[in-house]
């Protein structure tokens, strides 16, 4: 059965569309990923299947519920952290999880054993009856976590829920989730801006650019749709005919300062081709990884809202590879 299904769903602001005919399919129990650049789309999406906004066109339902006619049923069954806290910074955590639970509707009887269940699962219960004003960043985040989970939803839209969380956190929370996906067959839509993470999470991936998907599919076919090893170059002046000639590069791409080629079988030629295509100041190799696919559907342009550096200078950062 289809958990979320939409058809051409569009958001306008004004001339810009945010998000431009979106058609998604996702399944009970996956774990299903949107990854893009910034100002994507990506959390507009998910504003409206959580009907926190309304879509200009096309429609979606939600757990069988349509997103504009019957927004109060799709709400009651979904959780989402998203990428703003909005739990008050006055209040204990736990104080915050039962304003939650009322809200929510959580059976009374049950509110105290969940609240305890939830934020065992994030490591806060030693700290949770301490003001949210003194957690730190990465507190607040599993606390957004368990705020979400607390009524049991059957699907929780998860915008960025890692997003400066430290390396062991994020992969315990990692484990979590997927035990969520598989145990309690929560089905699970996350944007994230770490390849990784989504490598690691997720059944399958959109990637969207513009509003648009430009890709989806499983981690492992989107890799093998680039066709090669990805071989990076630092030339001081490239002799691009002399690399075209070669028949094992099969694309060749320039990104920032570097060129970005795909080689069958990189380890066999590698030695070869480095006599040919110039005055070699760096060099790397690997089978292709998410980041490449990413980039390669995206392409390498800055994006003004980016800065100096971009993606390509943020990847090169992440440790992901
Ligand atoms: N309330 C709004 N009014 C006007 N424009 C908006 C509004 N919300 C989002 N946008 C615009 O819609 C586009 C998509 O934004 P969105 O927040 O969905 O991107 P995103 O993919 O989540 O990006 P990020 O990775 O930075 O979180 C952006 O150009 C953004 O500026
Ligand atoms: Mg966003």
């Amino acid at each position: 059965m289809n958990v979320i299904e939409t058809k051409n769903l569009t958001k306008k602001f004004e001339r810009l569309v945010a998000v431009n005919r979106l058609n998604l399919k996702i399944e009970e129990g996956e774990i299903f990923g949107l990854l893009g650049p910034n100002g994507a789309g990506k959390t507009t999406t998910l504003s409206m299947l959580a009907t926190l906004i309304p879509p200009t066109e096309g429609s979606a339902r939600v757990n069988g519920f349509d997103v504009k006619s019957e927004a109060s049923q799709v709400r009651h069954s979904i959780g989402f952290v998203f990428q703003d806290p909005s739990s008050d910074d006055m209040l204990t955590g736990r104080e915050n999880l039962y304003l939650h639970a009322l809200m929510y509707g959580v059976d009374m009887r049950q509110i105290n054993k969940k609240m305890d269940e939830v934020l065992r699962l994030v490591d806060l219960t030693s700290r949770q009856h301490e003001r949210m004003k003194r957690y730190s960043g990465g507190m607040r985040r599993r606390l957004e976590l368990a705020r979400g989970l607390l009524h049991e939803p059957k699907v929780l839209f998860l915008d960025e829920p890692t997003l400066g969380l430290d390396p062991q956190t994020r992969e315990h929370l990692w484990g979590y989730i997927k035990k969520l996906s598989t145990e309690k067959r929560i089905t699970i839509i996350i944007t994230t801006h770490y390849m990784e993470e989504a490598d690691k999470l997720c059944n399958r991936l959109a990637i969207i650019d513009h509003g648009k998907v430009v890709a989806l599919d499983t981690p492992a076919n989107l890799k093998k749709v680039l066709g090669g090893d990805v071989v990076r170059l630092k030339i001081a002046k490239p002799n691009i005919a002399a690399i075209k000639k070669l028949k094992y590069v099969k694309k060749i791409k320039q990104m920032d300062r570097f060129l970005v080629l795909t080689v069958n079988d990189a380890g066999k030629h590698l030695q070869e081709m480095l006599m040919r295509v110039g005055e070699v100041k760096s060099v790397e190799s690997h089978s292709p990884t998410l980041n490449d696919v990413f980039l390669h559907y995206t392409g390498s342009e800055i994006r003004s809202e980016e800065g100096e550096g971009g993606y390509f200078a943020r990847f090169m950062h992440s440790g992901n590879r």
